[in-house]
């Protein structure tokens, strides 16, 4: 698949972006090892959340799918699931392998744990140490995917001052933390998504908090709890994108996520100028979530605080594109992360934004953008759904059109994403790929 994207800037409008991918996973695993029914509503019905949906389901869960974001999970309790009979297959979610692993590592049986191209080359160790710490045996190839997990039912609290700050790391941890003996905790260096916690809250789970200090005592039972999964922040980025880039552009995205552990891209942006205004704030259940209204903006670029970087880690994509259609120049530093992630996300934005004309030097942990314009191009995605999205919207004010190839993985995370933003004026076609 490719988006073949003409410029059109888009203009005002109401719309609802897909369903959070942190807190659909989450629901899923967290409401299958509940005691009771878990009714789920506004699933993100991506192929990564598909791929946690099948691998619980191949545990032994039965999971209703009445439509495409509603589910109803009939909890097995929190030592009920059954061994699966072949590989779990968990596509290209990281999230899903890394908050997985930290499930298995307490079962009394073995699986393994596989995926797609760009899963298979990501860094497992981040979580096979804490787990083996804990008392589980996990082989990797090399650190790598696939991991064979002998799960272990009496694991050993641990008290994991984690190196690098990670929510999903974090998340196994604490995860595994249910299946084991004493007090689990986890420190982290910095703030990351605290969505486990929260739902682990809800669900009758005691999880204290003490500056960066996250413990849960092991064996508390979970209770059911009924989850209405806010609109993603992460997938509304791209349509905030397109509307600050826009000429004259008035976009208001409904029920968005606000949790305070993501929103450091609403901070950065505004710092960059952007008109943004949350309105009719509100929580549902232990996550708050507002309509965002964004307008057209003159963007300016800034050094980017580095103690943000962990509060909007998957949207330095974006960012990357904000700043080279700002005035001035941006500086990222700290962004290592982003080397590990569906792609080398610094690598991929370098890439596609020199080709569509951007002044961009990569360093080792960001980049340094000089704004300018975008022109017409072709551009990778390198197999990841962010960079596809963030090179898409920049095309919508290219001088002229934009091909970004190989965009079959926005449908991990943000079905619908072309037909949404052409909702909004936008111009993107979808092309198959023209086989070789
Ligand atoms: C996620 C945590 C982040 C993020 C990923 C989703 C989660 O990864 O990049 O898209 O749901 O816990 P890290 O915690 O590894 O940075």
């Amino acid at each position: 698949m490719q988006f073949l994207v003409n410029p059109a800037a888009i203009r005002s409008g109401t719309v609802s972006v897909p369903g959070d991918k942190s807190v659909s996973h989450r629901a899923l695993m967290l409401g299958s090892i509940a005691d009771g029914e878990t009714r789920v509503t506004g699933f993100l019905d991506g192929e990564d959340c598909l791929a946690t949906l099948a691998a619980m389901r191949a545990m032994g869960v039965s999971i209703e799918q009445p439509s495409n974001t509603e589910l109803v999970i009939k909890g097995v309790g929190r030592t009920g699931l059954a061994a699966p009979d072949g590989e779990l297959d968990l596509g290209n979610s990281g999230t899903a392998m890394r908050l997985m692993a930290g499930l298995l590592a307490g079962q009394p049986f073995s699986s393994t744990l596989t995926g797609d191209h760009s899963l298979t080359g990501r860094p497992m160790r981040r979580i096979i140490e804490p787990l083996t710490a804990m008392g589980a045996r996990i082989d990797s190839r090399d650190g790598m995917p696939p991991l064979v997990i002998s799960g272990n039912p009496s694991l050993t609290g641990i008290d994991y001052p984690m190196p690098i700050a990670s929510a999903q790391v974090k998340s196994s941890v604490l995860i595994a933390g249910l299946y084991a003996d004493g007090t689990t905790s986890v420190t982290e260096p910095a703030v990351t998504r605290d969505h486990t916690e929260r739902m682990l809250r809800s669900m009758g789970v005691d999880v204290r908090t003490d500056v960066g200090r996250i413990s849960v005592l092991g064996g508390q039972a979970l209770k059911a709890a009924d989850i209405d999964v806010p609109a993603d922040l992460s997938s509304a980025t791209f349509v905030i994108l397109a509307a600050l880039l826009a000429p004259d552009a008035e976009v208001l995205i409904e029920k968005v996520g606000i949790n305070p552990t993501r929103t450091g891209v609403l901070d950065i942006l505004a710092s960059m100028g952007a008109d943004i205004t949350l309105e009719n704030k509100r929580h549902l259940a232990e996550e708050p979530v507002a309509d965002i209204r964004v307008r057209s903006s003159e963007l300016q670029g800034q050094a980017v605080d580095p103690a943000l970087v962990s509060l909007a880690i998957d949207e330095f994509p974006a960012l990357f594109v904000a700043a080279a259609s700002a005035k001035g120049t941006t500086v990222f530093s700290g962004l290592e992360e982003l080397r590990v992630k569906e792609s080398d996300r610094i690598a991929s934005m370098a890439v596609g934004l020199t080709t569509l004309g951007a002044d961009v030097t990569e360093t080792a942990d960001g980049a340094i953008v000089n704004g300018g314009g975008f022109r017409s191009g072709t551009v990778e995605s390198f197999g990841d759904h962010r960079v596809a999205m963030s090179l898409a919207v920049a095309g919508t004010i290219a001088d002229g059109p934009v091909t970004v190839l190989d965009t079959q993985p926005v449908e991990t995370s943000f079905p619908g994403f072309s037909l949404l933003i052409n909702s909004l004026g936008a111009n993107i076609s979808i092309l198959d790929e023209v086989q070789a």
